[in-house]
């Protein structure tokens, strides 16, 4: 069931989907206090693997040292040349590519060509600036700020649930990575609603499920989804397979979001982590990462079938990722003409609650003040 009654106003302006002074709000209070998944662990599972990301405006470069995890900004304190242009790789030294400098674990400066040329040596300004790394399960997490909490307290309402998804009965099935243009909220608020399925998934999932089939949580902080697909021969087929590798049914489609930008998708036989990033106003960058059961049974048969729904979910969550690709350029070309202000269906509900959430948390612009100062009420006059 759906928590309100009646449709809800579009709280963001269409201008705040393309507008520099938003963009740079959302970055300062949205973004940057955010943790980001970036990586499974298995990527850089040998002392000396690396692998390089830009991460908002910050270039990075995540590195096995000894063992340990670690983010460094992939900038050099010498003379501010990128350390690494390789997108990934193995190295015995984290050294600078461009005079050789190299760094220890900590990011301070080890053997250093000619460190004669360089005295006194300026200790303070030497060394590679680090950011925080955490993992849940096998996913990788980096935040930029210092001041956020802890991933498992700032993951708090999902932390079991990615937890258990991201690993032990799920394996690790395959990451991507696809820009779009448009505004990152763009991706997020189609993510929120069940509103466009027939458009836009005539052949994928082909209706909305009725509002007593669709039940929604809403949080300041995240909301939820939850419905029971309808009992076509692809799931029997999914459900006789997960019953042979020993996994739980329970019929239920969940999609989840945690503010602002993460989302996790969940059927019996899958765990899809989705996380959208702005790479400029009218730019963003969809990241997914997608687990899949494997089970309890250790048998030929069962690696098999593992390998079979492994290879079928991938092939439905790019296909669905591409399906929702297609509409986001006419909307935002949309937004950048949109003279309306908007409306929002009780089914799009969770596209509100999203909405205020970027309200709230954006106190830098202007324009954001002036709808508060106005005192807008939550449920706009109707329709007519
Ligand atoms: S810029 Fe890195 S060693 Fe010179
Ligand atoms: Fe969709």
């Amino acid at each position: 069931m759906f928590v309100h009654q009646q449709h809800l106003r579009h709280l963001l302006r269409p201008d705040q989907y393309y507008s520099a002074e938003q963009h740079q709000a959302e970055l300062r209070h949205l973004l940057h206090p955010a943790w980001h998944p970036v990586a499974i662990k298995a990527d850089l599972a040998k002392p000396g693997d690396f692998l390089t990301l830009q991460l908002l405006d910050t270039p990075l470069l995540l590195r096995n040292m000894d063992g340990e995890l670690t983010a460094f900004l992939n900038v050099c304190p010498h003379r501010h040349s990128k350390l690494t242009d390789q997108a990934r790789g193995s190295s015995p030294k984290l050294k600078c590519q461009y005079h050789g400098w190299e760094f220890d674990r900590d990011g301070r400066t080890g053997k250093i060509p000619d460190a004669r040329a360089f005295r006194p040596w300026d200790r303070e300004n030497s060394c590679l600036r680090k950011f925080r790394v955490d993992t849940c399960g096998e996913v990788v997490f980096v935040c930029l700020s210092d001041e956020t909490p802890a991933l498992r307290d700032w993951a708090a309402p999902f932390w079991e649930l990615w937890n258990e998804g991201f690993g032990g009965d799920y394996e690790f099935s395959a990451a991507w990575e696809i820009d779009f243009s448009c505004n990152w909220k763009v991706i997020l608020e189609n993510s929120l609603e069940s509103y466009h399925i027939p458009q836009v998934h005539p052949k994928t999932f082909k209706v909305f499920p009725e509002e007593t089939n669709a039940w929604h949580e809403l949080n300041p902080r995240f909301s939820s989804f939850r419905t029971i697909p309808p009992s076509e021969v692809a799931i029997r087929i999914q459900n006789w397979i997960i019953r042979r590798l020993g996994g739980r049914i329970t019929h239920e489609y969940w999609h989840r979001v945690l503010h602002p930008h993460l989302t996790f998708s969940t059927m019996d036989s899958t765990r899809l982590i989705q996380c959208v990033l702005p790479t400029s106003p009218t730019t963003c960058r969809y990241r997914s990462m997608l687990f899949t059961l494997r089970g309890s049974r250790r048998n030929p048969l069962a690696y098999a079938l593992y390998r079979f729904l492994k290879m079928t979910a991938t092939f439905v969550a790019k296909k669905v990722v591409n399906e929702d690709g297609v509409i986001y350029e006419g909307v935002q070309r949309g937004l950048e003409a949109s003279p309306h202000p908007g409306v929002i269906g009780t089914r799009e509900e969770r596209i509100f609650v999203f909405q205020e959430y970027v309200r709230n948390a954006c106190k830098g612009p202007k324009a954001l003040t002036v709808l508060e100062d106005h005192q807008v009420p939550d449920v706009a006059n109707p329709v007519h």
